[in-house]
């Protein structure tokens, strides 16, 4: 008899599992790619509706598997790598990340590096982070002067990188190497193409540029922990904390492996942060209901003193509530997947080595049976006496298991920090017209240009209520 990895049901004989339902069309040998690639969400969402719980298409010559449901979720997320790998179905982050670093590491040494951030993620360490994001927003808006416009998605993808490359980087990558890290940086950002899914080092020019600039990369980080040994120079900072780190056997994380980890922590938070800060401020000026709340917390919060500390934003329970939705209506990392190494049965249904397994946050969050009015920008929802976040792997933008997100709390900190910094100061109000969402790139984000008034806050009037209502719209 087959053996079956099994989860979240009593033990099934291979002869008693179902397939999952497969999703009607697609074509002989490429399957639903044409619809993946033209429609991403509508494909994951009709397998959902066509399919239920469980269901099945093919993706470049690959069975995919979507689960939908919060014991779906669980289920699949509590399966160990050596079942469902995130190192095979991210194999194409390999060479940004660098060999043997992260999803290019055995899933026992990537669990160790992982494991090491944890000292950079700490309270005392979240303290600094505060202090850094407003200082930088602060400082990115001293130009701003009374009145003006933005284009958000820009000035979000700015600002998070400064904040990212302090916090993370380190205060030399900041202000000695920024021009020259942006630019690295980028090459590495487009070296991630679909192409990598077939192949991460075919000979073509973005992968050529992406190892130049990853070589590049190794080089600075080189000279910056060189620097530091020098010095006696010690950072709070992620680079400080992995130049810290040893693993279990006492041995130092090579040059390599910590400029890997780096690039890792920036790919992991930079873009994710940067276009939900995006879509928090635009769902608040969507929804003025709730804008007025947060305004009020936060111009309530910081009447007597201006210090954003960790403990102040703490209490902006209003603004954390905000960010949270925005962050469950545009989940940015909208598909998460997984290779099965193995035969394995999840909820009762068949899964073979050799298929990609896949939950969509964005797919599960529009859920009626979990979250009422799925569609509504509705903070309210994880408020006292409501609490749908509560059950278990329903609210999953950060994933779950043994792969949840390792910096949601640094994330939502920043977040909530620049919100309070900029709501404090200005009021805002969108330019234009309906605002969609960029299914281009691997985070989703709203789709540029995204023009935002800005006037110098002019107290007890918000500028929504002397002007008229902006446009609003949906995806
Ligand atoms: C709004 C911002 C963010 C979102 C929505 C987000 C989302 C996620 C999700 C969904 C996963 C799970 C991926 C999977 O299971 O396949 C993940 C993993 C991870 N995230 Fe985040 N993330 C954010 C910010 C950050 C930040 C700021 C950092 C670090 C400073 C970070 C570090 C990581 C790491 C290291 C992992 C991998 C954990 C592991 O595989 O063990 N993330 N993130």
């Amino acid at each position: 008899m087959t053996t079956h990895a099994q989860i979240g049901s009593s033990p099934l004989t291979a002869a008693k599992l179902r397939n999952p339902p497969r999703l009607a069309g697609g074509l002989p040998v490429f399957g639903h790619t044409g619809a993946f690639i033209n429609d991403t969400v509508g494909l994951l969402q009709r397998t959902h509706d066509e399919c239920g719980a469980v269901g099945k298409f093919k993706l470049f010559g690959k069975d995919v598997v979507l689960f939908t449901g919060p014991e779906a979720h669980e289920a699949l997320f509590r399966q160990p790598d050596e079942v469902l790998s995130p190192n095979a179905a991210y194999k194409m982050m390999v060479p940004v990340f660098g060999r043997g670093v992260a999803y290019g590491a055995e899933p026992a040494k990537m669990a160790e590096q992982m494991h090491m951030l944890y000292p950079a993620l700490r309270n005392n360490r979240m303290r600094t982070y505060t202090e850094i994001v407003a200082r930088e927003t602060l400082d990115t808006i001293a130009s701003w002067g009374e009145e003006g416009e933005v284009e958000a998605s820009a000035f979000f993808a700015m600002l998070t990188n400064y904040t990212s490359s302090s916090c993370l980087l380190g205060k030399e990558f900041r202000t000695e190497m920024s021009e020259e890290f942006s630019k690295v940086y980028y090459d590495l950002e487009r070296g991630i193409v679909a192409w990598g899914y077939i192949h991460p080092y075919l000979p073509i020019p973005a992968f050529r540029r992406r190892d130049r600039a990853r070589a590049r990369l190794g080089e600075m980080v080189s000279e910056i922990v060189e620097a530091r040994k020098q010095s006696g120079y010690r950072g709070e900072d992620f680079l400080q904390t992995l130049m810290d780190a040893e693993y279990k056997d006492g041995s130092k994380l090579t040059d390599h492996e910590v400029t890997g980890m780096l690039v890792a922590a920036m790919f992991a938070g930079h873009h994710t942060s940067s276009v939900t800060t995006a879509w928090t401020l635009i769902e608040l000026l969507r929804h003025p209901q709730f804008l007025d709340g947060v305004h009020d917390e936060i111009r309530a919060r910081y009447a007597e003193e201006e210090a954003y500390t960790f403990q102040s934003l703490r209490d902006l329970e209003k603004t954390e509530r905000a960010v949270k939705e925005a962050l469950r209506i545009h989940p940015p990392l909208f598909i998460l997947l997984r290779a099965a190494l193995k035969n394995c049965q999840i909820l009762g249904y068949q899964v073979k080595k050799g298929d990609w397994v896949a939950v969509s946050p964005l797919v599960a969050h529009r859920d009626e049976s979990v979250f009422s009015n799925a569609l509504q920008f509705d903070p309210d929802r994880y408020g006292p006496g409501r609490e749908e976040d509560r059950r278990p792997f329903a609210y999953i933008s950060f994933g779950g298991g043994r792969h949840k997100c390792m910096g949601n709390a640094f994330a939502i900190l920043q977040i909530k920090t620049i919100m309070a910094v900029l709501l404090h100061r200005y009021d805002f109000q969108l330019v234009g017209d309906t605002i969609e969402t960029d299914f281009q790139g691997l985070v989703l984000g709203p789709k540029p240009p995204i023009r935002v008034r800005y006037r110098r806050r002019a107290r007890g009037r918000p500028l929504h209520d002397a002007k008229e209502h902006p446009a609003s719209g949906g995806d």
